[in-house]
């Protein structure tokens, strides 16, 4: 059965044990969430089950994940280089997460939305990091993710405390992009002992989950076994506990990938020839046909 069959109309809704809203299939196997929340989360990696996190910027393709049955959607700051024409995520503004957050969360109704906390809204100040957190919150997100190690806990203590959940992101961070001398792995050599240090602080400050971006196979699989929250690995290798993928690298929009993503549809080829096929119908004058414009 496919994962989307379970939020079909007909799919048995039931009540856990735990009083948790579940569905499930008729063969009552593999129950499902409703909503996903952070105790479906750390569960997950409790009994080994993948997580798995694709980006989302807006409601159309938001709500085609979420009836895909994703668990989580990042409304990624990625947002800049994928859909604002920008180079880079550091133009990215508070506003524009808020805006498009909120298209995100408007278009889903199981997946836990993670709004990314854009450069420059968390970094000098907590308090100000709160005030910008809760303007996601309010658009729509369930949690925020922010990136960045030690130098990142008194944020997350004080996003936690006013019960944000925080999602961490080591490893390559692209907002520290120019600081990091581009994309490139993290954590070899003399970085190894840090980045776990930075996992350790993270989660003992209260993030419910490590993003694990353009990492060592081998080192974020150490990392995963060193910590108790989930870890989502993005070019980090098969042992995180899941993984994302921003969703038009996945989808083959674009000709070219990193190569630690693969393929899984060729949208953008698509979408060109429905384009031209298109343009020419109209051209030729073979669109409309009779059968698009006599009513129904
Ligand atoms: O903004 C984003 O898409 C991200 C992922 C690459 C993890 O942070």
């Amino acid at each position: 059965m496919s994962s989307a069959q379970y939020l079909q109309p007909d799919a048995a809704s039931q009540t856990a044990a735990t009083g948790q809203n579940v569905t499930s299939d008729k063969a009552g196997t593999a129950p499902r969430p409703k909503r996903v929340r952070l105790h479906h989360l750390s569960a997950a990696k409790t009994e080994g089950r993948k997580l798995t996190m694709l980006t989302a910027y807006d409601a159309l393709t938001a709500r085609i994940f979420d009836e895909a049955g994703v668990d989580m959607l990042l409304v990624g700051d990625s947002v800049g280089n994928v859909m604002l024409g920008y180079s880079s995520t550091l133009p990215v503004t508070i506003d524009d997460m808020v805006h498009h957050v909120g298209a995100v969360a408007r278009g889903t109704s199981r997946a836990l939305i993670v709004g990314d906390m854009p450069f420059g809204s968390y970094e000098a100040d907590a308090r100000e990091g709160y005030a910008n957190a809760v303007r996601l919150m309010k658009a729509g997100a369930h949690a925020i993710k922010l990136e960045g190690g030690a130098a990142r806990v008194e944020a997350v203590r004080t996003l936690t405390a006013g019960a944000i959940p925080v999602m961490g992101h080591l490893g390559y961070t692209p907002q520290s992009e120019h600081a990091l001398g581009g994309p490139r792995m993290q954590g070899r050599g003399e970085q190894r002992a840090q980045m776990l240090a930075d996992a350790l602080a993270l989660q003992e400050a209260g993030v419910f989950a490590l993003v694990l971006e353009m990492v060592p196979a081998d080192i974020a699989a150490e990392i995963t076994q060193a910590l108790d929250i989930p870890t989502i690995g993005i070019g980090a290798g098969p042992d995180t506990d899941g993984q994302v993928l921003v969703w038009s690298d996945m989808a083959g929009m674009t000709e070219w990938t990193p190569r630690f993503v693969r393929r899984f549809a060729e949208l953008g080829a698509a979408l060109r020839e429905a384009a031209a096929d298109y343009i020419a119908s109209v051209e030729n004058g073979s669109f409309p046909s009779e059968d698009h414009y006599h009513a129904q």
